[in-house]
């Protein structure tokens, strides 16, 4: 077998962690799953199981709440620990992922599928970041002082002042898409806030979470602040969202799931964030300088193998460049270079599971019988593992399947359009999503008129799928609850106390 699909092209480092048993963290301890039941993990670029993680159970996420509970309680360690104290464990957090930054980034690769010199420089390397800079915030949860007058009670005065707490248990639910990404993004800012945490990582894409929580033990963290349960949606993940003891829920995932949270949050109003899918509006106007909207619209779908929430997924092209911009898109498309995540020269690896194969396949299907066609791909890339080419989808209808529901895999569906203010804001924003968009123009006038146009969380101007921490993240529409990153985050995890003393 080529060296460079499978786990001969891992480091020393990554190779001990692969082939040293999975085990669930709760309370501090490694431990099994009380069903003693596991799952397997495969290489997506070649289908072979790589190793095999713990299912955890009922009992074991009740064991996690419980201990989460516990390390939240108002003796603890951890409560008592200083919001200085705090920062700089964010910060040792941080350093050690960027001192383990090639191991993270071939355990991503191996588990998720996707490029590794895409997951050092972008998924790990964020993924440290976001602890540094929320290190920042955990001395900053600052509340203010009150002037009241109050009309009934003439001659008392008094002394009022808002506070910031911690929100207390938090469930975290995310998905495989980003998997070290999007337990950083999660962790870090419930940890500055002082939170205590169970968090679920995705039943594709466990390794790096576990890692990451070892990473985070040696850092210092209290046992029982964060508990790590591996396991099925709806035996590890549907009892955590609906466990009494959890106060808050964060979720990341489809929309279908998103709203099967909503309902389990329900039965006790537990406190709920969720950031959801997309079918994301890229638009090329006539002026836009097509050296950079080209290969900037074809990797704003293609990065990270179209498996994206934010992905430039619908491309709306003004009339008198459609022809140039989807030729040149489909040579792009043509020229990336495919193969396993773990090939340092790869540019597009394979999807990460079998059902998200057939998923994307599907939709391929579903786009040639609704009577569209293909400027390129199309197909399935190569004889194992899940590759899909990358496609280029026009002559859509809008209201087909491919235009209308999130494919999440490298497939692009590209349309003309003529009239800006009209016809292009009302398709751009004919979506049950909300959560991006991107305009590619030289025109500031025209820029400025259409930001505000588009119902979407975040537009990236002549750029697109730029993610830092201190830019707040999430959408609007069925694209989820809230934001994730920038101080916005910290409303998620904080609860405001109003204390008022009469003198
Ligand atoms: P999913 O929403 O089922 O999985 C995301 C997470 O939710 C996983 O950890 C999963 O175990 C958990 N989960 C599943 N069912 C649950 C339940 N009943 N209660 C609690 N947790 C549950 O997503 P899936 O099935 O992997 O992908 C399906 C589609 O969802 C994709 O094709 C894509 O369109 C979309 N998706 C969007 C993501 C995003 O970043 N917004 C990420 C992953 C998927
Ligand atoms: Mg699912």
């Amino acid at each position: 077998m080529d060296g460079s699909k499978g786990l001969e092209a891992l480091g020393a480092e990554a190779r001990k962690f692969i082939s040293s048993p999975k085990k669930i963290l709760i309370d501090g301890e490694w431990v099994n799953s009380t069903s003693g039941e596991t799952f397997e993990i495969y290489n997506p670029a070649t289908g072979q199981v790589v190793a095999h993680a713990q299912s955890g159970s009922k009992e074991d996420v009740n064991a996690a709440v419980a201990a989460a509970r516990r390390a939240f309680d108002d003796h603890s360690e951890w409560r008592k620990m200083s919001p200085s104290n705090r920062g700089k464990l964010l910060h040792r957090i941080g350093d050690l992922i960027l001192k383990h930054q090639d191991e993270l980034a071939q355990l991503e690769s191996l588990d998720n599928g996707k490029p590794v010199v895409v997951a050092k420089v972008a998924d790990v390397a964020l993924a440290a970041d976001i602890f540094h800079y929320m290190a920042g915030w955990t001395t900053k949860a600052d509340g203010g002082v009150l002037d009241l007058s109050v009309p009934f009670t003439p001659g008392t005065e008094y002394h009022a002042y808002t506070k910031r707490e911690p929100i207390g248990v938090v469930g975290q639910i995310i998905p495989w898409n980003f998997p070290i990404l999007m337990a950083a993004w999660k962790l870090a800012p419930a940890l500055a806030c002082g939170c205590t945490v169970v968090l679920k990582p995705a039943e594709e894409t466990p390794l790096t979470a576990l890692r990451l929580a070892e990473l985070i033990q040696e850092a210092g963290l209290p046992k029982g602040v964060l508990n790590v349960v591996t396991g099925f949606g709806e035996t590890t993940g549907a009892p955590l969202a609906s466990h009494p003891g959890v106060d808050k829920v964060a979720f990341t995932g489809s929309t279908e799931v998103g709203k099967l949270i909503v309902k389990a949050a329900a039965n006790d109003l537990k406190k709920l964030t969720l950031e959801l899918g997309g079918k994301s509006p890229n638009i090329i106007l006539n002026d836009a300088d097509l050296s950079k909207a080209i290969p900037g619209a074809a990797s704003a779908i293609f990065f990270n193998q179209g498996q994206t929430c934010s992905a430039g997924s619908r491309l709306f092209i003004q009339d008198k460049v459609y022809d140039e911009v989807v030729a040149g898109i489909a040579a792009y498309a043509k020229g990336l270079k495919m193969g396993p995540g773990l090939d340092p020269s790869t540019q597009l690896g394979p999807l990460v599971s079998q059902n998200q194969f057939d998923r994307v396949s599907g939709y391929m299907a579903a786009g040639k019988t609704e009577g569209a066609s293909l400027a390129t791909g199309g197909g399935r890339w190569g004889n194992e593992g899940y590759f899909v080419e990358p496609t280029v989808i026009i002559n859509a209808a809008d209201s087909a399947k491919v235009v209308q529901e999130e494919i999440f895999g490298p497939v692009l569906v590209a349309t003309r359009f003529s009239d800006v203010d009209d016809e292009l804001v009302r398709r751009a924003n004919d979506s049950v999503y909300g959560l991006a968009a991107g305009i590619w123009s030289q025109d500031v006038s025209k820029i400025h008129k259409l930001v505000p146009r588009l119902r979407a969380g975040t537009v990236w101007v002549n750029c697109y799928n730029i993610f830092d921490a201190s830019m707040p993240f999430g959408g609007y529409k069925q694209s989820g609850w809230g934001r994730e990153m920038g101080h916005q985050v910290l409303n998620n995890y904080l609860e405001t106390k109003a204390v008022c003393i009469a003198y």
